[in-house]
């Protein structure tokens, strides 16, 4: 029997749940999905339990309907400014005469993780970086090895407990317990990024609504995160602002018509809108439009190679920037990106799942997509091996009635 992988991406401007099938060979098959606005939240952020419990109730709703099968774990997202990472160490001794084990890997990452976190915040992530075996440095692969002393270079992400308290709460409401919290830029990576590229050094941006989260791959691994609190909704605000329309004329002219690089729209080209107090729709140049969006994208741009500069890795990253997130379908803004980072610059689109729609198949999904590529890669845990016969797939359930 498949294992079902459900993943729920509670964003801040719409809310997915995605069920997948996963085969025994290890392929995933998406078989319901579910979007909705959000509700209750700010800047990745749950601002409302029962407004954003509702709405992950809806999403969860028709993603079930769509598969024909019921959820009772899920990988979650989770985002936000109170997201904060660094890097440790933690190292312990190998009984002589044996060689490492998966349980002395996860001693060590037990050491790594035992430093002094304040009481208002809670590790969500503790992943390997590298290990170092006796004096060899720069070991990717420690399990069967020989040697005395084990020690790793660990990635470690907290998050404040208040936020990750909510989220919980929105999901638990819904009796769907979480499986596991999965920083949305490591999950949207596990969608958009190749191989090659992580293991060259790529920095992926999701640049949302709300946030714009950044990661930083190395040598196969994650080295650096960083979540910032602007996004495509900032875009939205400067062109209501701007043009005077209110947020949601905003939102459709620049999904629609919307440009990152002014000089690229042509100087008379005009769309229509209605402005705030006006009954009917005024021209408005486009390449204003676009020279208000080129604005804060450049802002969003400078953000982001700012923090790559910071992380100390901006001279390791020959595959350069993955732009993904629903705003980085904006027109122009991968250009727009390659001229600031004088990096390779591409838009990344989730892959590496079967029988998804291709709307499902955009930067905007890469989040909900990765999640699921996530619980595949880092399961399927013995929880969902464990909930399988709790879950079973109405549609065999029903063939098992059916006579022959
Ligand atoms: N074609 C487009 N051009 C420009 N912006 C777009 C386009 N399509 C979507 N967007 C923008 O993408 C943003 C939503 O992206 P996404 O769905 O990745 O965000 P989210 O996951 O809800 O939010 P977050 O990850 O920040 O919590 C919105 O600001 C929307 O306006
Ligand atoms: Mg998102």
């Amino acid at each position: 029997m498949s294992d079902i992988i459900a993943a729920i991406d509670v964003g801040t401007t719409k809310i997915c749940t995605f069920i997948a099938e996963a085969s025994p060979e290890g392929r995933l098959r998406l078989i319901g999905a579910g979007r909705v606005r959000s509700q209750g939240l700010r800047r990745g952020v749950v601002v409302n339990v029962s407004a954003a419990s509702q709405a992950i109730a809806e999403s969860i709703e028709l993603a079930e309907h769509e598969a024909g099968t019921t959820i009772r774990n899920a990988y979650v997202g989770i985002v936000g400014g109170h997201i904060s990472s660094h890097n440790g160490d933690g190292a312990v001794a190998i009984p002589r005469g044996r060689s490492i084990t998966r349980q002395d890997v996860e001693r060590a990452l037990d050491a790594a993780r035992a430093i002094p976190v304040p009481s208002d915040r809670e590790i969500i992530h503790t992943i390997a970086r590298s290990f170092t075996i006796d004096q060899q440095e720069g070991v990717q692969e420690p399990i069967g090895m020989h040697g005395y002393r084990l020690e790793v270079n660990a990635h470690i992400i907290t998050g404040a407990t208040a936020a990750i308290s909510n989220l919980v709460k929105c999901i638990q409401s819904n009796g769907v317990a979480i499986e596991e919290l999965v920083l949305e830029p490591l999950a949207s990576g596990e969608a958009v990024l190749t191989a090659d590229e992580r293991d060259m050094g790529v920095a992926l941006a999701d640049i949302g609504g709300g946030t714009t989260d950044v990661a930083i791959f190395l040598e196969g691994s994650v080295w650096h995160t960083i979540v910032l609190d602007i996004g495509g909704d900032n875009l939205t605000r400067d062109l209501a602002v701007g043009l005077r329309v209110p947020f949601d004329t905003a939102e459709q002219l620049k999904i629609r018509y919307g440009h990152a690089l002014p000089d690229w729209v042509a100087e008379d080209e005009n769309v229509s809108a209605a402005a705030f107090g006006d009954a009917q729709s005024q021209p408005i140049s486009r390449r204003y439009i676009a020279e208000i969006l080129e604005a804060r994208t450049e802002e969003i741009l400078h953000l982001i190679q700012r923090e790559i500069k910071r992380s100390g890795y901006d001279g390791l990253l020959p595959a350069g920037v993955v732009l993904t997130g629903g705003s980085a379908q904006l027109q122009g803004a991968k250009e727009l990106g390659r001229a600031i980072f004088r990096l390779p610059v591409r838009t990344g689109a989730p892959e590496g799942i079967a029988n998804a729609h291709r709307q499902w198949l955009t930067p905007a999904h890469a989040t909900g997509m990765g999640l699921l590529l996530w619980g595949l890669r880092h399961g399927p845990s013995e929880s969902v091996r464990r909930s399988s016969p709790l879950v079973p797939n109405v549609r065999e359930w029903l063939q098992g009635l059916l006579p022959g």
